[in-house]
């Protein structure tokens, strides 16, 4: 097995000595590259922000921005990372050095006063800078729906004339400069010019993903290249911990100091990132990203569309994935309640083979499913035709990058005018999502309208033992719930009479 290695701006460097839950900010600010930053360690502000060389969705390479502080560095063993060091170009002896664009931007624009959340900012900005399907409108100036959604031009106050999408930057946050000049910086970035190296560098493949054996200090870091070889592997080491984006596992190691014996890698098997959509379901694989799926889908599933934008950030996009969200068992993850209205199951696989579980089926209680040791979780499939009434309601304290406090997914058959199947998907209200079944059953059969929708508003009430804590009362949880199904119906009859 060749040593396990990286390539840090363009150069090669061991990952040795690191440990293997070393993450990939501390192994760069030990090489001396201080401009990736620790401001959380959870992912939560962006300070840390790295770009990784990913398959790309229209170029053969994505430049992907993920948090460095919760990667660990054995998971890019054989990758390619650019640093906001790596962005700007170094002059040589009577030559100056230039200020990548996005950095002269953010100088020139009053983007950075401490300076200390700038190169994480720069770098979820270079991003989208090299996004390839971002493109300049024809006309510059935002037109009438420029406060609210995008107008036909498709500016609006979250997206720039230049096609910069201002979600590239949720998951970094500023505390001294004011996001103004931030957004002023985003919104003037030009398009890479053709002698850009890292435009050039979206034209090859991107790293191919290596099989990792990083053992230091008594625990290992692996990595398999095929899902049977990975089931084998679990199934010799089932106590092992499974990671694709470290989005969970890397707090539990920053936040918990939690150490595994054994972390195995899923994040590049081929069988695990498959995306096909068949006559009677929408397979997808338990380890593409968010971002991957949002883009691959590209609202064909109009609840998910609605889901991506409200879970965490774009940076948190970038490394988590489905299998994750449902891996870990969190009654408030925000995919659950969206998977549960939609009628998914999970494929469970090990070494012996596969099994379907329908998700409503899949949590046995706090952080617990059915999963048994040595399986993993191959895919989640998403049954069609969809429900055309769909809305998922986040209940936050912050509209992006927050954990939520209730969530609520609605998919509804609603034929002339009666409801003719409910499904309600409910996070954040008991000790797993769970589905809201007296609101189903007191909406199926019923006309759609206010009498019915305000009965059972009062029974989805009801639902669930939602919880006092510091995000919101049990009384809040429950009167959010009810709320929910009286905007989906203020929505739907707006919709119609409009
Ligand atoms: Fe805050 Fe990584 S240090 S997101
Ligand atoms: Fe100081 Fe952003 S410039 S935190």
């Amino acid at each position: 097995m060749v040593a396990a290695r990286i390539t840090v701006n363009g150069k090669e460097a061991p990952i040795s000595p690191a440990a293997p839950h070393t993450t990939t900010l501390d192994f760069l600010r030990e090489r001396g590259l201080t401009g990736t930053k620790e401001g959380c360690a959870e992912g939560e502000c962006g300070a840390c922000s790295v770009l990784v060389a990913r398959p790309g969705v229209n170029k053969p390479t994505d430049w992907v921005a993920v948090n460095a502080c919760l990667v660990p560095v054995a998971a890019l063993d054989g990758q390619e990372i650019i640093t906001s060091e790596g962005l700007a170009t170094v002059g040589g002896p009577g030559m100056p050095s230039t200020l990548h664009p996005v950095q002269e931007e953010m100088a020139v624009r009053g983007g950075s006063q401490c300076g200390y959340c700038t190169p994480g900012f720069i770098c979820s900005m270079a991003a989208e800078y090299y996004r390839p399907d971002r493109c300049a409108h024809a006309d510059p100036e935002p037109g009438p729906g420029a406060d609210s959604g995008p107008d036909s031009a498709g500016i609006d106050h979250e997206h720039g004339p230049n096609g910069f999408d201002l979600h590239a930057l949720s998951g970094n946050l500023c505390r001294c400069t004011g996001y103004r000049p931030i957004r002023d910086a985003a919104f003037a970035v030009g398009s890479p010019t053709d002698e850009d190296p890292l435009a050039q560098r979206r034209e090859q493949a991107p790293p191919a993903p290596v099989a990792t054996e990083y053992a230091q200090y008594d625990s290992a870091f692996l990595r398999r290249n095929t899902l049977a070889e990975t089931l084998e592997l679990l199934r010799e080491r089932p106590d092992a911990v499974v990671v694709a984006g470290s989005t969970d596992w890397g707090v539990e190691v920053n936040i918990r100091a939690r150490r595994a014996d054994c972390v195995i890698a899923v994040d590049r098997l081929p069988e695990l990132r498959e995306l096909r959509v068949e006559s009677d379901r929408i397979e997808i694989g338990a380890a593409l990203t968010l971002t991957e799926i949002e883009r691959r889908l590209d609202g064909g599933v109009p609840l998910l569309a609605e889901l991506f934008p409200q879970f965490a950030s774009r940076l948190i996009r970038n490394g988590a994935t489905l299998g994750g969200n449902l891996g870990t068992g969190s009654p408030i993850g925000d995919s659950p309640p969206v998977l549960l209205a939609l009628e998914a199951s999970v494929v469970l696989a090990d070494a012996d083979g596969e099994r379907e579980v329908p998700l409503a089926d899949y949590f046995t209680g706090y952080r617990q499913s059915v999963r048994r040791p040595g399986e993993l979780i191959r895919s989640v499939r998403v049954p069609l035709p969809l429900s055309p009434v769909a809305a998922f309601h986040k209940i936050a304290k912050r509209r992006f990058d927050d954990i939520s406090s209730v969530a609520v997914a609605f998919a509804l058959d609603v034929e002339d005018g009666i409801v003719r199947k409910a499904r309600i998907g409910l996070g954040g209200v008991a000790a797993t999502p769970v589905r809201a079944l007296a609101t189903e059953a007191a909406l199926e059969g019923k006309p759609w309208a206010t009498e019915t929708v305000e009965a059972a508003a009062r029974v989805l009430r009801g639902e669930g033992t939602p919880m006092d804590d510091h995000r919101a009362s049990s009384l809040y949880r429950s009167a959010m719930l009810g709320q929910s199904l009286l905007k989906l119906y203020a929505q739907t009859t707006e919709a119609v009479s409009s």
